[in-house]
Formats: structure tokens, C-alpha cells, sequence
């Protein structure tokens, strides 16, 4: 079993007594849950519920006050921990203005103030930003944009209506958004819906047509030339996850992939979409990922960690040359015609600012090395486990593959769900984790310490031996 909430813990359990005596118990909730709650990416009819009430730093607590590490950063967006006081505090202070007003020709100094702050840290030229509530939403905005924008250019290129995108790409679950994700099993099913992507394959894997041989990055960038002298013309842009494919699997690219990448966009004028929905706000360990290689795109995606997980905000940021695109009369029908009723909210604004000043004043960034470090450490050992094949680790991301035969790769039968086995036999050890197919990952908040990042690998191997026992 977790261990329980340590009595040293119990006064700071962050739900009163009052208000649990309130709530309704356990029991009736998890019947509530089964009976009414369809959770994301879960198969209902073999849901095992678990009911979390409340957090505090790099914990979660159940119904029931059992602990958990939040191994998984509550899907990868938790920054600070949890009820981190100043986070608290900013939403507190913004509800004393107001909660919500539309962003729709109208504006808030919260959100303006917020705009200013992410055009300061972004990569230089980046100083447009359209905010809306979702990952999959900045990338719609995103791919709308790029589309429009060659409408509009000064030189308008009407032809230029496709976008090429990595193989095994995941960008969220919109439809534009599928139209440019290549994990099959996600999207296959919906092609008709939606439109076609060029696909590239990314450096070193091989993706699903197993035996093929995984290109290397000289191959992958000597495809995308071929690619674009192939689509001459009629690509709108490229779109990518800078450094790390997140729910591809942690695929991590090797270095020179993205700057090679920009570098041929940029030969050819095809835009370059970057992706950091997963690895902005200090994930790889710089505040966004495309700082490593230098990289500018013309427009980036941001969200989850936009608000140190905190409230849904996603934010688009472009560059003065496609803004002014979209400049002139009404008349001109120029207008970007898209938005979303929450864009721009002012309590994610306010936190979002809170989260910025975080960075700053309790050095966030220069506190990662030793993180990744131990990370690391743990990677290499667990990588040595007779049922673990490939491992990948790019900043506070790792992924361990589960694997039936170690020395061949071979996988395991996909129905056996020995990720998903090893997840929740790691819940027993007080680790929230959750997998991408046979991948387990370990994506905690930044503010995790080193003993938690033991904690975390110590029962991501228990679960790991259980579930390939
Ligand atoms: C790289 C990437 N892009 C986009 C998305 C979609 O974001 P959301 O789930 O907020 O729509 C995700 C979600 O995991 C993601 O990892």
C-alpha cells in the first residue's frame, strides 16, 4: 500500500476536516465516476478510478489521504508543485477584479500584461500572441494562420495549402490537429475527416513499419529537402516538436535535427510551426526547447506549463511578418475569423504572470542540472532491467521502453498493456506515473527534489518488475 499521510503531513492535509465531513464519501463518488464521468484516453469499461482531492508541491492526495508523487505532472503541464502559495495568491488577487471577459475586441490589462511578459522571454521576433484554452487549439490557431497568411502574403501564394509534419507526431485530438498527428492509433480512424499531412520520419526511430531501418539524421534531413523540392510551392509549413516527440514517446531527436530543420524552411519559405506544448517552460531545461539550437519559428504553440498547470490557457506567438498579413479595412476580409469564448482568461493570465516571476525569483532554470542529473542515474540503472529496452531522456522527461526480449527489441503484444500494468503496480509504491503504450514515463513537476526523483524511479522499477514478471 502508499504510505499514508506521515503524521508530520497531517497538518498541512490540504482539505479541512469541515469540508470533508461535506463532501459526499468515497464510495458514492466513485460510483458517481463510473456511472457519469467519460475520461480522457480511457477505456471505461476497464477503468480502475482513483480519486484525487487535493495536492500540495509534488504530492497528491486521495479521498482517503493516501499519498502520491505526481509522477506524471498531472499530464505534464505541473510546474511549481501544487497550491505553491503565489500561484494561489495571483488567482485569488485577479478574482478580486474579475474572473473572465471576453478577449473578442475587448481587452484586460491582466492579459496584456501577460502578453508582454511571454513576448520578453520568448525567442526574439516572436511578439504576436493569440491566446486561446488548449494545446490542440494553439496548434489550430497555428495551422489556420500559416494557411491564411500565404492567402494574404504580400506576395500571395494561394498553393501553398499543405503542411508537412514527423512521423509518429503528436499535436492533440482537434481535427486540424489529427490532420498533422501521426500516431496512428489515434488517428487512422478518422482520416476521412480530416486532411493529409507530408510526413517526414524523425531521426532514429523507425516508427510503426518495424524492420525498417531508422533513418539517421543526415537521411531525415536529406528527405526533407527532397520533400520540399518535391511540394515546391505548395507547403504552407512545417510542423514539429522541437527536441523531443513527448506523446510520440519520448522520442528524442538527436542535435542538429531542429536547427537543420529551420534551416531548409527557410531555404524554401515554408513556415516553421514549433510545437512546445509539451517541452516549453523549462522541460528540456531551458524555458523553451528551441533555445538550444537557436531556433526561431514563425509561430509557436504553447500551453499546458503556459500556466504551471494551474488553468487551461494555450497561447499562439507569431511574428510581425504574418501579422501584418492580416491587416487592413473590415472590408478587406482580412480579418483572422477564428477564436475561442475563454482566450486571454484573466485568472490564467494571473497566474501564468505568477509562474514567469516564479522562473525568475526562485531560479527555476539553474535549479534543473542536478535534477536531470539524478534523472539520469535512474535512467542508466532502470535501463539495465532484464524487461527494459530502449531508453530516452531529454531533460525532466524520461521514457523506458517495456519490451519482451531486451536483446532483439521485440515488443510486447499490444493487448497485454504491460505499460499500463506497470503504471498502476507503481501507484502501490506512491507514484502517480503514466505510459504511452509499452513506454513508462516519468515527466514530474519541475519543483520535484532529489529524493522524490528517487522516490519516482524506485517505484517506477517496482512497478516495471511486477508488471513483466
Ligand atoms: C506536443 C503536444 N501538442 C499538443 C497537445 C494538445 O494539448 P491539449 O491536450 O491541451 O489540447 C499535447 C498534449 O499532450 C502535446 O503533448
Amino acid at each position: 500500500m502508499p504510505p499514508s499521510l506521515s503524521a508530520s503531513r497531517a497538518a498541512s492535509v490540504p482539505v479541512s476536516e469541515e469540508n470533508r465531513a461535506a463532501a459526499p464519501a468515497t464510495d458514492r463518488l466513485l460510483h458517481w465516476d463510473r456511472d457519469h464521468v467519460w475520461h480522457a484516453f480511457t477505456q471505461m469499461q476497464e477503468y480502475e478510478p482513483l480519486l484525487i482531492e487535493s495536492g500540495e508541491g509534488a504530492w497528491l492526495f486521495d479521498t482517503e489521504g493516501r499519498r502520491y508523487l505526481d509522477g506524471s505532472a498531472s499530464m505534464w503541464c505541473n510546474l511549481h508543485g501544487h497550491r505553491h502559495p503565489r500561484l494561489d495568491a495571483a488567482i485569488r488577487g485577479q478574482l478580486d477584479r474579475v474572473a473572465h471577459t471576453t478577449n473578442l475586441g475587448l481587452s484586460n490589462p491582466t492579459t496584456v500584461e501577460f502578453a508582454r511578459r511571454l513576448v520578453e522571454v520568448a525567442p526574439d521576433g516572436l511578439e504576436k500572441v493569440f491566446f486561446s484554452g488548449d494545446g490542440s487549439s494553439a496548434i489550430e490557431a497555428a495551422l489556420k494562420m500559416a494557411f491564411q497568411y500565404w492567402l494574404q502574403a504580400e506576395t500571395p501564394q494561394p498553393k501553398r495549402t499543405r503542411f508537412i509534419a514527423i512521423g509518429e507526431a503528436y499535436h492533440g485530438d482537434t481535427l486540424g490537429a489529427i490532420g498533422v498527428g501521426g500516431v496512428d492509433r489515434f488517428t487512422a480512424m478518422f482520416a476521412p475527416l480530416t486532411f493529409e499531412a507530408i510526413r517526414l520520419p524523425p531521426p532514429g526511430f523507425s516508427g510503426p513499419s518495424e524492420g525498417m531501418p531508422a533513418p539517421t539524421l543526415g537521411e531525415s534531413l536529406a528527405a526533407l529537402e527532397r520533400m520540399l523540392e518535391e511540394h515546391r510551392g505548395t507547403v504552407a509549413a512545417l510542423i514539429m516538436e522541437p527536441l523531443v516527440q513527448a506523446a510520440g514517446g519520448i522520442l528524442v531527436h538527436p542535435p542538429g535535427f531542429l536547427r537543420g530543420v529551420r534551416e531548409l524552411t527557410a531555404r524554401h519559405d515554408v513556415l516553421l510551426v514549433l510545437d512546445e506544448v509539451a517541452v516549453g517552460f523549462g522541460r528540456t531545461g531551458t524555458l523553451f526547447a528551441c533555445e538550444q539550437e537557436q531556433v526561431v519559428p514563425d509561430l509557436l504553440c504553447l500551453a499546458k506549463g503556459l500556466t504551471a498547470g494551474y488553468l487551461p490557457m494555450a497561447a499562439t506567438l507569431t511574428t510581425e511578418r504574418i501579422w501584418r498579413a492580416f491587416l487592413g479595412t473590415h472590408a478587406e476580409r482580412r480579418t483572422f475569423f477564428h477564436g475561442h469564448t475563454y482566450g486571454g482568461n484573466p485568472l490564467a493570465a494571473a497566474v501564468g504572470i505568477a509562474s514567469l516571476d516564479i522562473f525568475l525569483d526562485e531560479q527555476v532554470l539553474e535549479g534543473l542540472a542536478p535534477k536531470i542529473a539524478r534523472l539520469g542515474e535512474h535512467a542508466a540503472r532502470l535501463a539495465r532491467l532484464d524487461h527494459v529496452g530502449d531508453v530516452r531522456q531529454c531533460g525532466l522527461m524520461l521514457g523506458l521502453d517495456l519490451v519482451a526480449d531486451a536483446a532483439s527489441g521485440r515488443a510486447y503484444p499490444w493487448e497485454e498493456k504491460r505499460g499500463t500494468r506497470a503504471c498502476l503496480a507503481a501507484r502501490g509504491h506512491g507514484a502517480l506515473l503514466r505510459q504511452l503504450g509499452d513506454t513508462v514515463v516519468i515527466m514530474p513537476p519541475l519543483c520535484v527534489s532529489l529524493e522524490e526523483i528517487d522516490l519516482l524511479a524506485n517505484a517506477a522499477e517496482a512497478g516495471i518488475r511486477m508488471a513483466t514478471a
